[in-house]
């Protein structure tokens, strides 16, 4: 932290608390001209209803100054005042550490069990699956949907439609090492604007949706240029993640307005790798608790 954010930070907090202290000592002392304590204002509403200057009770006035002290000795214990470490020496990061290493004495050697199954057989056992389940919805939800089914340009982990492949080694592999799905921009490659809009009427039509005879029977030549990737019949290709264009089941939309963002944009999805972050043994779980919402399909 720079020393301008050390000082700033300091004058701030112990500026407010002194801000705190003097305003209850303030607001709380009798005035000049005033009613003295316990007396009527002269402030009368409604003919009887009248107005005393009744001072705070005393505990809790005691209450207000009683909490400034917890709160300074807040500052004093915790890291609150900017580059000081606090006495108690407390990080978040120190925190995280000591609880994942109690999380791992605790659970380390069930994990460690659930490695040395095979992937079908471990996906069969209920109580493993609920772990690895809960390992799913902490570090996986964010983009694949708590129930695995996916968003727009994540895809789906519980249909029969694989980026990359559904056997275990290879769903092992994609959340090990990550995936990264590289389509680069094509609307030079395939004639311009109007070569766009006919190759995409093309894959449209590929899986039968809604798309311009016409155009696409022009579009089907220049998909030449896409076979390379997507295969000579649009089926894909699990080698490079290319996704099959027949099935009617999308990464991202299937409206021609997509499929002409993808040729003209390109398209870039990305699974960051879990080796690093979870370890071998909690992938091999999580890849059997995706294994087994494949199987149940
Ligand atoms: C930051 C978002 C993100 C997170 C977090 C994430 N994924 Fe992914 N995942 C993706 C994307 C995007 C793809 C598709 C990659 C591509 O387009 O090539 C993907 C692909 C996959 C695939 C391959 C699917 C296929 O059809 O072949 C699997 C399996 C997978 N993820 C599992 C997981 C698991 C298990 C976790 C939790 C440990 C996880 N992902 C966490 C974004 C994410
Ligand atoms: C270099 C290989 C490559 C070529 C050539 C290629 N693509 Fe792709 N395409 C991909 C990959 C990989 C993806 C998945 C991108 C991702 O994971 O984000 C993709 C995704 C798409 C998608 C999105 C599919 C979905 O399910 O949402 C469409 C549509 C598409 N490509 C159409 C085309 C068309 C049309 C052409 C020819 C003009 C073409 N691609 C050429 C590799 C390629």
């Amino acid at each position: 932290m720079s020393n301008f954010l050390h000082w700033f930070i300091i004058i701030i907090s112990v500026g407010s608390f002194l801000g705190c202290v003097w305003l209850i000592w303030w607001s709380s002392r009798p005035r000049p001209g005033e009613a003295s304590s316990g007396e009527e204002t002269g402030h009368t509403w409604d003919g009887d209803l009248a107005e005393y200057n009744n001072p705070l009770p005393r505990w809790w006035l005691w209450m207000f100054y009683l909490s400034i002290v917890i709160g300074l000795g807040y500052m004093v214990f915790y890291p609150a005042l900017g580059n000081f470490a606090g006495t108690s020496k407390w990080t978040q990061v120190k925190q995280y550490e000591e609880e994942m290493q109690r999380a791992d004495e605790k659970y380390g050697a069930l994990f460690k069990q659930y490695a040395q199954q095979p992937i079908p057989q471990l996906a069969g056992d209920t109580a493993a699956m609920k772990t690895g389940q809960r390992l799913f919805i902490n570090h996986c939800s964010t983009c694949h949907g708590s129930d695995a089914g996916g968003a727009t340009g994540f895809p789906s982990l519980k249909d029969r439609d694989w980026l990359y492949g559904s056997s275990p080694e290879t769903i092992k592999a994609s959340i090990l090492n990550g995936r990264n799905g590289v389509m680069p921009p094509f609307a030079a490659a395939v004639g311009g604007e109007q070569g766009v809009d006919e190759v995409a009427n093309y894959v449209m039509s590929l899986s039968g949706a809604p798309h311009d005879a016409g155009k696409a029977l022009a579009g089907k030549a220049k998909f030449a240029v896409c076979a390379g990737c997507h295969g000579p019949e649009g089926k894909g290709n699990q080698a490079i993640g290319a996704p099959n264009l027949t099935d009617d089941i999308w990464l991202y939309r299937g409206s021609i307005g997509a499929v002409k963002k993808a040729i003209n944009e390109g398209r870039n999805g990305v699974m960051p790798a879990q080796l690093e972050y979870l370890g071998e043994q909690k992938v091999h779980l999580l890849a059997a608790y995706i294994y087994s919402l494949s199987q149940a399909q």
